[in-house]
């Protein structure tokens, strides 16, 4: 049985068990559907058994790989966007020390690119490299999209500048399909060491493929127990486990419910600042799949207490729709008391002695209480501690309840067509060739 725990019982008051409980032959028809891939988006349900399924030999390929790229550089550049980016991103903000960049270090120092267009970002970027050993871990499923490829372009020929074009072979590493896309031939000219990316494995849920898991064994962390706790809440989440026992399944009932009575807004909150870039994935994990023919939960989200002191207003007393779900860590990984003073000119002497966790989570605690009484249900999910194994459990809990909840709405969770839109329009916008009729439009839009 997983160690992840899925309390609803402070959306009691806004919906009651019997609406949660109505999902519960859905679910379990959600789950099968999944499984047997007999539902909308089948040839993108790779990453079902993902954990369960991936070799041992696999994962020794990724750690020698990232074992090479440890010994030759300082920093590697990990070039990509949305699920080429977010899923490590998140797992290595989750498991780094908060101010890893300011201490000796023994692993690289993994750092991002082509996330955005920032001409600022990408000139800081190359500032920090000169001089410095390091190298690329270049990322797209597509092979095509703009905002990595322009990374990339930069970066590769600053690599060989400085390196010499055949060293920089072996400090550039690929992941991309197995045949389509620019970056494939590309990787295939230079004769670079190339992943991967399962085609019925899309990119929000391909963290636990080497898209996700080389940058994060590169950044030194254990992918195995990683893995490993995928793995386990795999088996704690299939279609023969008990509604009430199955984390995923209550999940997906209890925030369909809610939405249902008109909470379209779902705000996960963290007390753990490690925990931003995994809300982030969250968001782009539901948003992407389920956003779509008019439908679907907002995701959002806050970081404790942190937004407490600016969005906690609003949640308090603003517009009733949301809900919110705490991602609470039982317990922290260091430990620190709160001294006492003789002088007590602040006041605090009444906490002394106590562990700084123990007032973080009666902020939590009491804003939660607080939420509740202003409105707001609450969804609390906790893991004992941020490790590897607790972080696995989390990912592939999000995932297959992801699926299930974009089966309720009745969606294919599995596609982005939205995503196209704006890229017509810059296209367009640059009179990329092919585009002709597009730009002559929007030209014509915007006089
Ligand atoms: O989830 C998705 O499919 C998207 O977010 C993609 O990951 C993102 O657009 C990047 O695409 P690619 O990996 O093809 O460069």
């Amino acid at each position: 049985m997983s160690n992840l725990k899925v309390d609803y019982s402070k959306t009691l008051g806004f919906i009651s068990k019997a609406d949660v409980l109505a999902y519960k032959d859905a679910v379990k028809q959600n789950i099968t559907a999944l499984y047997k891939q007999t539902g909308k988006g089948n040839d993108f349900l790779g990453w079902v058994n993902l954990p369960s399924s991936i070799s041992a030999a696999e994962i020794a390929d990724i750690k020698s790989t990232a074992q090479k790229m440890k010994q030759l550089c300082e920093v590697v550049v990990v070039i990509g966007i949305g699920g080429s980016y977010l899923g490590a991103k998140a797992v290595i903000d989750a498991l780094s020390d908060s101010f890893a960049q300011l201490k000796p270090h023994n692993n690289p120092l993994v750092v991002f690119a082509g996330q955005n267009i920032g001409e600022d970002y990408l000139t800081e970027l190359q500032g920090v490299l000169k001089n410095r050993k390091w190298g690329i871990v270049v990322i797209s499923k597509s092979g095509t999209t703009t905002e990595p490829a322009i990374a990339f372009r930069i970066l590769k020929a600053d690599c060989e500048a400085q390196f010499g074009k055949k060293e920089a072979v072996d400090r550039i590493v690929a992941i991309t399909d197995a045949k389509r896309g620019a970056l494939r031939t590309l990787a295939d000219q230079e004769g670079y060491k190339t992943y991967v990316i399962p085609d019925n494995v899309g990119g929000r849920f391909s963290v636990l493929t080497p898209v996700g898991l080389l940058p994060i064994a590169i950044a030194g962390f254990d992918i195995e127990q990683l893995v490993g706790g995928a793995a386990e809440m795999e088996k704690s989440t299939g279609a023969d486990i008990d509604f009430e026992q199955n984390p995923s399944a209550v999940y997906a009932a209890v925030r369909n419910a809610l939405y249902k009575k008109g909470k379209g807004i779902e705000l996960t909150a963290n007390y753990n600042p490690k925990l931003h870039f995994f809300a982030e994935w969250w968001k782009q994990l539901y948003g992407e799949s389920e956003g779509k023919e008019q439908k679907g939960i907002f995701p959002a989200s806050v970081d404790f207490t942190s937004d407490l002191h600016s969005m906690g207003q609003y949640i308090q007393q603003g517009q009733r729709c949301l809900f919110e779900t705490v991602i609470s860590i039982e317990k922290p990984n260091s430990s620190l008391q709160i001294p006492s003073d003789a002088a007590n000119l602040d006041g605090l002497n009444f906490l002394s002695g106590k562990h700084i966790d123990e007032v973080n989570k009666m902020a939590e605690l009491g804003t939660i209480l607080a939420h509740v009484d202003g409105g707001v249900p609450n969804i609390r999910i906790s893991i004992p501690k941020l490790d590897e194994f607790n972080l696995g459990q989390l990912i592939y809990f999000y995932e297959l309840a992801c699926g299930i909840s974009g089966y309720i709405l009745d969606v294919n969770p599995f596609d982005q067509p939205g995503v196209e839109a704006y890229k017509k329009n810059m296209f367009a916008l640059l009179d990329k060739p092919g585009y002709e009729a597009e730009s002559a439009a929007i030209k014509e839009k915007l006089k």
